[in-house]
């Protein structure tokens, strides 16, 4: 995602971009990138506009700019990971920092290969948004013909970028959205933007990979939720899990980072939902973003203006243990550990116990003692987890009657319960988990995380 730093003209952005109070340790950086990039900045300073109307294509060299500066649309070449020819895109990056950061790719799958010389990316009142190669090829194009009125003339169109980076065709007649860049990410999320996980009539959404750290072409790895089941989101290798986000909770946790500063959201309306995520008004973090990157991790990334870097807020699966199913039925991946390992939850041990020991951990775990169901059944909570997947919702249950429910049905093998504050699923607001047969992708960690309650043999002391 991130590549040579080439666009030189952020000092004066960042100077608006930030806000007073971070800037005291700042300067001396500022004094520093000043001084390297002043050269490019007058050599290499791109020609920028803030619009792109029919008849004046962009070329490459040039910049459509969002309003406040944050954003640049324009033509972009990688090396395609080793390969001697390179590949041109047109994208949208970050404007105001250093670091060449794609956040989204017109052609991904269509590079232009040719030299540039007469490359554009054209309005048309025919087709829309238009990247043409230098034969006059189209490689790209928004394929939306739009019916403008025979009297109307063609500069009733027009394609901004605007602050949240969203690039958008409009009519100019009556200010219609006929296509925007939002309905087609890529491999990142950035605030303002809704990835969309279930909808009656439009398609779903899913960001996917880059397919090599200079490749901007679809890689394996994808990310977004299964429609059958929202309660959590997924990164997948092909069509197989690679991670699963933790259960949709109370509070959206995402792990490993002061929850304050980034909030995650589900916005529920009957069959239709959409995730995005964001950060609350007067945050500190100016710049966020949500990608997965080519290798299938899930990062929320912040740029770190005095270091001049992103740093990961957020980065998942840390470890092989940490993917999807990796500790078996049954088992866990325990992340309390200096290096996290598979462990049985108490009651269980290994199912295949010398290929435990070796670190094969497919065959996950089971019961020590034959489970015979009675009434009194008591539940063992396993706190700080990430319940497994597999789940069965059980709508408007209480705490209590949610214990019942798993208690009274020998097949139920635990359960976990919770009031979703931020979220709702048709005006229920309760989350009674079941899990009947399959136990698979669970984890442990010192913080967040939630109660499981798995059935057992062993009765409390005092029994309820
Ligand atoms: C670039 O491509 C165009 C069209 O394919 C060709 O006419 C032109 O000579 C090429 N220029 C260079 C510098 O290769
Ligand atoms: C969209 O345009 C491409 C050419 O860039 C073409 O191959 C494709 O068939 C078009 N799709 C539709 C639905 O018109
Ligand atoms: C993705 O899946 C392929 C096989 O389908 C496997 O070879 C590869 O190791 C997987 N990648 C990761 C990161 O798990
Ligand atoms: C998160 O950050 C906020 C503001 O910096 C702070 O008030 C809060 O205590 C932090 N929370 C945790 C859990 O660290
Ligand atoms: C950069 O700022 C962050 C807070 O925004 C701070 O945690 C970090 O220590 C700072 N790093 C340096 C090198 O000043
Ligand atoms: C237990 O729950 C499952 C899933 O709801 C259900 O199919 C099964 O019939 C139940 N068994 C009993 C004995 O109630």
């Amino acid at each position: 995602m991130i590549l040579q730093a080439s666009n030189c003209k952020q000092q004066r952005i960042y100077q608006e971009l930030m806000p007073m109070q971070l800037c005291h340790p700042c300067l001396a950086v500022y004094g520093i990138l000043l001084l390297l990039c002043w050269p490019f900045a007058c050599a290499h300073a791109y020609a920028s506009q803030s619009r792109l109307v029919p008849g004046k294509p962009l070329s490459p060299g040039s910049v459509v700019v969002s309003q406040d500066g944050v954003f640049a649309l324009g033509f972009f070449s990688t090396d395609g990971d080793g390969e001697k020819r390179q590949r041109h895109y047109v994208g949208i990056w970050y404007n105001s920092i250093p670091e060449r950061t794609v956040v989204w790719v017109s052609n991904r799958a269509a590079p232009i290969t040719t030299n540039l010389s007469s490359a554009n990316l054209a309005v048309t009142s025919s087709s829309g948004i238009v990247l043409s190669d230098s034969d006059g090829r189209a490689v790209w194009t928004t394929n939306k013909s739009i019916s403008i009125s025979a009297s109307a003339s063609a500069s009733t169109v027009e394609a901004v970028l605007d602050n949240t980076d969203n690039f958008i065709l409009r009519s100019l007649a009556d200010s219609a959205i006929l296509w925007q860049s939002f309905d087609h990410p890529t491999d990142t999320l950035l605030p303002g933007m809704n990835l969309r996980l279930s909808h009656k009539t439009l398609p779903l959404q899913h960001l996917v990979s880059w397919k090599g750290q200079q490749d901007p072409s679809p890689g394996e790895f994808s990310y977004g939720a299964d429609p059958s089941n929202l309660l959590r989101c997924f990164a997948w290798n092909g069509s197989r899990p690679h991670r699963r986000s933790p259960v949709w909770t109370s509070h959206l946790y995402m792990g490993g980072f002061n929850e304050s500063a980034i909030y995650m959201a589900l916005h529920h309306a009957g069959d239709e939902v959409y995730m995005s995520f964001g950060m609350p008004a007067g945050s500190f973090v100016q710049l966020v973003r949500l990608e997965i990157d080519y290798s299938g991790k899930v990062n929320i990334l912040s740029w770190q203006s005095n270091m001049s870097a992103w740093r990961a807020l957020y980065a998942e699966p840390q470890h092989e243990c940490n993917t999807y199913g990796y500790c078996g039925p049954y088992g866990y991946c325990d992340n309390t550990q200096i290096v996290p390992v598979c462990k049985c939850l108490d009651g269980f041990e290994p199912r295949d116990a010398k290929g435990w020991i070796s670190g094969s951990f497919s065959q996950g775990c089971r019961p020590k003692e034959v489970p015979r169901c009675t009434h009194g059944d008591s539940f063992l909570a396993f706190p700080g987890m990430k319940v497994p997947d597999k789940f069965l919702r059980v709508p408007s249950r209480s705490f209590d009657e949610c214990t019942e429910e798993c208690r009274s049905n020998c097949s139920c093998v635990a359960y976990a319960y919770s009031k979703m504050s931020n979220i709702d699923i048709d005006g229920d607001d309760t989350r009674c988990l079941l899990w009947i047969g399959d136990f698979i992708d669970m984890e442990n960690n010192h913080q967040g995380g939630e109660n499981l309650y798995v059935r057992t043999k062993r009765l409390p002391p005092h029994p309820p």
